[in-house]
């Protein structure tokens, strides 16, 4: 899809969520019906964060200012980052099956490990148990099977964007700067996400503009990063460190990466940008939103055209998992951004929890109506 559809479809969608969310017999005139994949209740309600992302980079607010530390009590070993704001923990990562995660037989578990066919189930997983593991406090979102014993898991609402499965996830913060900070955070988690696209993209000898506009995606993040921690910094706060990761994601990782992060966080974190760069309290902030939101529209449409390159490099069953894991994720998205937010979230313009799911709803289902 080219760059211009993509601004065509933000309109559209900003346009509809005004008139929608504001209590008119629209507010559900666009929400797309995810219920072949992984079911169509999120599990808010207990969420204490909602998070906006704009771009590869995430904005959350809070509906309390207190802020807990970091914790994680898994009674396992397991691969991922962890952290807590807000009284809810937030954690992605991997970790390997124990039966404390298992849904006791005759109980209803409402929120359970999507199952791998090719994998034999030894119990049907409570992604809740398992989030209650690693991330106590956490509103339990997703985990799945990867092999017969390992689950990957995302509990509560993490860091959004284009951002890679490991990345250690920033604490929310307490002040305009601190948010501000964790915006350029993001958006240099999106540089290193990239940065991974960009090598498998030139091994696996993709198309060179497919690799030109990966290679500009990664430059603009980095763009990004440093108008959001210069304006950190005329507030008193600097990013987070952040590492990059020594090890390559497969190309089915990066696949999948591309299907939740790409187009489904970084598409509606393009749409949020621009609502932040009309409607921050602000006009330092209104400007430095400003000044991404075309980078992000483009980053939607490449992510869009990355979506037919991976599905031509993948098995059928690798393309189905990508798939379900797309619908899984949309899904993810309703859940963070139906969550309450807080006054920091009106200083950065991010949008009240109806008219983001409204916004997120119209976008889908008009994406998915184009695809
Ligand atoms: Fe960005
Ligand atoms: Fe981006």
């Amino acid at each position: 899809m080219r760059h211009s559809d993509f601004r065509a479809l933000f309109k559209l969608a900003l346009l509809s969520s005004a008139i929608g969310a504001t209590g008119s017999g629209l507010a559900c005139g666009g929400v797309v019906d995810t219920r072949g994949g992984g079911g169509s209740s999120s599990s808010g309600g207990s969420s204490t964060s909602s998070t906006s992302s704009s771009g590869g980079s995430s904005s959350s607010s809070s509906s309390s200012s207190s802020s807990s530390s970091s914790s994680s009590s898994g009674s396992t070993s397991s691969s991922g980052s962890t952290s807590s704001s807000s009284g809810g923990g937030c954690a992605t990562g991997n970790a390997p099956l124990v039966d404390t995660y298992c849904c006791p037989e005759g109980t209803s578990c409402p929120n359970v490990a999507f199952d791998d066919p090719k994998s034999p189930k030894k119990c049907t997983v409570d992604c809740q148990r398992l989030c209650d593991a690693v991330a106590p406090g956490a509103s339990a979102f997703s985990c799945n099977w990867v092999d017969d014993n390992t689950l990957s898991y995302y509990c509560g609402a993490c860091g959004i964007g284009r951002v890679a499965q490991g990345t250690p996830d920033c604490p929310l913060g307490e002040s305009l700067g601190e948010r501000l900070a964790r915006q350029a955070y993001y958006e240099r988690a999106s540089v290193l996400a990239f940065e991974h696209l960009l090598a498998a993209l030139r091994a696996h000898g993709a198309d060179g503009r497919l690799v030109a506009r990966a290679q500009k995606a990664a430059e603009d993040e980095a763009r990004h990063a440093r108008v959001f921690a210069d304006l950190a910094a005329l507030h008193g706060a600097a990013p987070m460190p952040l590492e990059r990761a020594t090890e390559e994601p497969t190309l089915f990782a990066l696949a999948l990466e591309n299907a939740t992060e790409g187009c489904v966080r970084e598409t509606f974190g393009a749409l949020v940008t621009l609502h932040q760069a009309a409607n921050a309290e602000s006009a330092e902030v209104r400007a430095a939103f400003a000044a991404i939101a075309d980078d992000e529209a483009e980053h939607a449409a490449l992510s869009w055209d990355l979506r037919a390159w991976f599905d031509e490099k993948l098995a059928p069953g690798e393309r189905a998992r990508v798939h379900q894991a797309h619908l899984r994720a949309v899904e993810r998205a309703r859940h963070d951004a139906a969550a309450p937010s807080d006054a920091l979230g009106s200083a950065l313009g991010l949008p009240a929890p109806a008219r983001a799911l409204h916004m997120l709803d119209t976008l889908m289902h008009a994406l998915q109506q184009a695809a």
